[in-house]
């Protein structure tokens, strides 16, 4: 494959049974949503993941999407979701007319900051969207507990969290639906895709049903509802169980990877590392972040420059939701300060991580950060 960079940020790894599968497919003829492999990619995926039913879609915005769309909010209810995530997560909640509500992020986890949830509910809150981000898990037992409380529904976000564990249980085995990315940096990718799963028989039907424009059974071409053509194919399906079968070995090359940053760049005072352990998970490192310190001599923009022109390619961590440009323009999120999310967005960068990333090219990575900040 051709790389601009001596070291990409993300390279996925295809050497299992991928082209095996992939051949298969295109033997037999199924290269559409028509095939055999995707329903047992589904049944594979909801087992993994502790669920009853899996749903797979075109990738992870479309699956939120849906997930969302399943939950029939209405129009003006209130949704409770952090301020630092992608903006996939927002998307549903602007498209269906509910007010989102931003929560600021822990500081250590960069995930929604628990603490800040409760006081944000009201009698409209409807919904609270947890995304798992970089690594770590959010905090799923408080807001489990405060969702039972107010009799809330959980959309949980586990785009980044395949494999990761919560108290040792699933992530994406929390929501009342829970949805994944097969992007290629994830975990596990299908080149694009997503899943969404659920325990609810209703839920998962109605994501089968807008995945696919909300088709008839009784009588094609006679839509009762709108939907979306989400569909996932035969060949994703091939790439999905070929990656499914070596996620153990992914999850612990992507631990061992964050293992080696840790030990050798935890000596550098200047950026504050992620955490290798808290109290209910392991880290998984989905990608390795930096978050330059107030001291750091080097602006992140300057750091990213000099890792680039040395060939290593990084990634700036999200922009927060508050102060998106494309909602900002809507009206949305007037005078509101977060500062947790704003200091992440502003100090984060994380370096390559990837699942191709050599021992080679890590030592690499580690050799240039060392030479911008120990001279
Ligand atoms: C937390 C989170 N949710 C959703 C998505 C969207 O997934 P996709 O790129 O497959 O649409 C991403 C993508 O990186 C993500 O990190």
């Amino acid at each position: 494959m051709k790389n601009y960079y001596k070291v990409p940020v993300n390279q996925p790894s295809l050497l299992g049974n991928e082209k095996k599968y992939l051949l298969q497919c295109l033997n037999e003829g199924f290269v559409s949503s028509v095939g055999p492999l995707v329903k047992k990619f589904e049944l594979k995926f909801a087992k993994k993941v502790d669920r009853k039913f899996a749903v797979s879609v075109s990738n992870g915005t479309a699956a939120l999407q849906l997930a969302y769309e399943s939950l029939n909010l209405k129009k003006n209810d209130e949704v409770i979701l952090p301020s630092f995530t992608i903006i996939s997560c927002i998307l549903p909640v602007i498209r269906g007319g509910a007010k989102p509500v931003l929560i600021d992020s822990d500081i250590k986890t960069w995930n929604i900051d628990v603490g800040k949830i409760e006081k944000k509910i009201t009698k409209k809150t409807r919904l609270i969207i947890v995304p798992h981000i970089y690594g770590l898990p959010a905090d799923m037992a408080p807001i489990m507990k405060l969702a039972k409380k107010y009799n809330l529904k959980v959309l949980e976000d586990a785009a980044e969290a395949l494999g990761l564990t919560y108290k040792r249980k699933m992530c994406g085995s929390f929501g009342d639906v829970s949805t994944f990315s097969f992007y290629a940096n994830k975990h596990i990718t299908t080149g694009e895709g997503g899943m969404i799963v659920t325990n609810d028989k209703k839920i998962a039907e109605r994501c089968r049903s807008l995945r696919n424009i909300c088709f008839n059974n009784e009588r094609r071409f006679l839509h009762y509802d709108l939907g979306w053509n989400y569909r996932f194919t035969n060949l994703q399906s091939a790439l999905g169980l070929a990656q499914l079968e070596q996620l153990s070995k992914f999850i612990r090359k992507k631990r061992k990877l964050g293992r080696v940053y840790n030990k050798n760049l935890s000596k550098i005072k200047f950026f504050d590392i992620p955490l290798s352990n808290i109290k209910y998970a392991k880290n998984v490192y989905w990608v390795y972040g930096l978050l330059l310190r107030r001291n750091s001599p080097v602006k992140l923009k300057d750091f990213m420059k000099k890792l680039k022109k040395s060939g290593v390619e990084t990634r700036n961590f999200f922009w927060p939701l508050h102060q998106q440009p494309a909602l900002k323009k809507m009206g949305f999120f007037k005078n509101i300060k977060l500062p947790i999310s704003e200091y992440l967005a502003r100090n984060g960068l994380y370096l390559p991580s990837g699942l191709s990333l050599t021992s080679y090219q890590q030592k690499f990575v580690i050799k240039q950060v060392k030479k911008i900040f120990l001279k």
